[in-house]
């Protein structure tokens, strides 16, 4: 265990926090009327222009935050990450996703390994097996060319990639297309093998351990569909099967050919891998020239991270002002709302990455956390969502701070007649933060003339907390910016929290037992009867009324 963190609750930042927060009383009409508020409050992360000016913070508020960040040593644990000290305590590892985007040549060295080689040395023959896809010269095994790409993964495995290879579809390859299998329900393998031509389909198995179950069940359910449909034996596995991995050993044990396997390292977090091999799939769909643009994007923001003062450092703004929400003023929640439906996967990308990094009870040393943790993450695309959950966040009665991200070109111009669509979907991600802040007040309702009994339902509270993430368009390099900024953030508020933001023991107990409650489904009374009264109700149910 590493040494014990220090305790936010018990900093002078802290303190002063607690002070301010205690009858504080935001005004954002009043705020949002001093433009020098809204010009200190816009700053800007590479190509992201990020308004913090609707958040219910003061300059007095900043202050006491950014001491905090000072209190808790942020900028000494944010370079410990970026060297490559091991931070992830639990595991005794160390934490370079960072590493995964450095320039070529650039300097990483862990004991005697050159990280930043390694690295590169993996990206080229990613980038070679992308190219001899998308040139069509990797042939399947009747000596057809590839058209369709399946990833078959889960959890970071498959977030990741999915969000991506949907946030940039104009940039894949005409001809190619990539599908994502994740869940254990073999609902989902049987619907995205649907209509595939097993002869110009091929498979990449991500998984950093190569133990999961979904995945490797999946990856069986898909090697027999492939065998059966081409009538072919083992022989046919090495020209439709590669595999992305730590454990190179058991991808060789499952019969693929290590030549065709693309490793990483116990250093990349699931979730924090899409930069890595695990991304093989976008590789393959946007090439990899692309595909150097999205690593270029999360540089720049780490770069910014690293480098950028606390009073404009993106990640760092929006990690404390999370954490005044949360610990401060009660938030339970965070919304993210993509006006862009190209990122309709990047809230739950973002679920794990946030989620599964910051869902803790305990911190680095073992000991308890001392204030909440973790928020719930949730969101989806504007303005799907405003005809949805928006209700809440204008008139309910809790604190759900939101980011809003918009582009300024759209992934498709389209006009409605003279109307640019693209502008009435930024005129409604304009609206609703406007609408958020400042609300509508009794008299301004009166004044449209409502009858007095129906004022109180349609008066509008406002001062409901947003922050305006703005880029030209969504592009390779600017969605590399965006995840970036979102490691950034989750790493920022667990430093404050103390927590290791990097394990994930709380997804283990419910995987080992569904391993030893599986043969109670399959008719083993000695399981069945070893289980809880309320679980065994279940399994009687589940025999009695599955059809077969
Ligand atoms: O169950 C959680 C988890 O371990 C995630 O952290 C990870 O991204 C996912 O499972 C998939 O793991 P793997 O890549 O090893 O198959």
């Amino acid at each position: 265990m590493g040494a014990a963190p220090v305790d936010a609750t018990a900093t002078e930042a802290w303190a002063r926090l607690t002070d301010l927060a205690s009858g504080f009383a935001p005004d954002l009409r009043r705020q949002l009327a001093d433009a020098t508020w809204v010009e200190r409050s816009t700053v800007q992360a590479a190509d992201l222009r990020v308004d913090l000016s609707k958040n219910l913070v003061t300059p007095e508020i900043w202050r006491a935050l950014r001491a905090l960040a000072v209190e808790v040593d942020l900028p000494a644990r944010r370079d410990a990450m970026f060297r490559g000290e091991r931070i992830n305590v639990t595991e005794d590892r160390a934490v370079l996703h960072t590493a995964l985007r450095r320039a070529a040549g650039s300097d990483l060295q862990i004991g005697d390994t050159d990280v930043v080689e390694q690295v590169q040395a993996v990206l080229h023959r990613v980038y070679a097996f992308a190219d001899a896809v998308r040139s069509g010269t990797w042939l399947g095994f009747t000596g057809k060319p590839i058209t369709t790409v399946v990833n078959i993964g889960i959890g970071g495995s498959d977030l990741g990639p999915v969000m991506a290879y949907e946030a940039l579809k104009p940039y894949v390859q005409t001809g190619l297309e990539c599908r994502f299998i994740s869940n254990i329900d073999p609902t989902d393998a049987a619907q995205k093998l649907a209509g595939l031509d097993p002869a110009t389909t091929l498979f990449i198995v991500s998984s950093k351990t190569f133990g999961t179950l979904e995945t490797l069940t999946n990856a069986r359910l898909c090697r027999a569909w492939l065998l059966e449909g081409l009538g072919a034996g083992d022989e046919a596995v090495s020209r439709h099967f590669v595999a992305v991995s730590t454990a190179l050993d058991k991808v060789a044990a499952f019969g693929i050919d290590p030549t065709n396997a693309f490793g990483f390292w116990d250093w990349v977090g699931g979730r924090y891998s899409v930069d890595s091999a695990i991304g093989t799939s976008l590789a393959v769909a946007i090439g990899p020239e692309r595909f150097e643009e999205f690593l270029g994007g999360f540089r720049a923001v780490d770069e910014h991270f690293l480098t950028a003062p606390l009073e404009q450092n993106v990640p760092v703004l929006m990690g404390l002002l999370n954490v005044w929400y949360a610990n401060f003023l009660g938030a339970q929640s965070h919304a993210v709302l993509p006006y862009a439906q190209s990122l309709h996967r990047f809230p739950a990308y973002l679920q794990q990455l946030t989620m599964e990094s910051n869902g803790k009870s305990v911190r680095w040393d073992g000991s308890p956390v001392t204030t909440a943790t973790g928020e719930v993450f949730w969101g989806e695309p504007g303005t799907n969502g405003q005809h949805a959950f928006y209700q809440l966040l204008h008139q309910g009665t809790r604190l759900v701070p939101a980011d809003f991200i918009a582009f300024a070109t759209p992934s498709h111009p389209l006009r409605d007649g003279d109307t640019d669509v693209h502008e009435l979907l930024l005129a409604n991600f304009l609206a609703q933060t406007q609408a958020l802040a400042f609300g509508k007040t009794a008299d301004e309702v009166r004044a449209e003339g409502t009858a007095e009994a129906l004022v109180p339902a349609r008066v509008f509270p406002g001062n409901r907390p947003t922050t305006s993430i703005m880029a030209p368009a969504l592009t390779p390099a600017v969605l590399g910016q965006l995840i970036a900024l979102y490691e950034h953030i989750t790493f920022t508020q667990g430093v404050v929290w103390g927590i290791d933001s990097f394990d994930q023991w709380g997804v283990e107990l419910g995987k080992r037992l569904a391993v030893q409650i599986a043969p109670a489904l399959a008719g083993d009374t000695a399981v069945l009867e070893a289980q809880d009264v309320s679980t065994r109700g279940m399994i009687d149910y589940y025999r009695e009324h599955r059809a077969r």
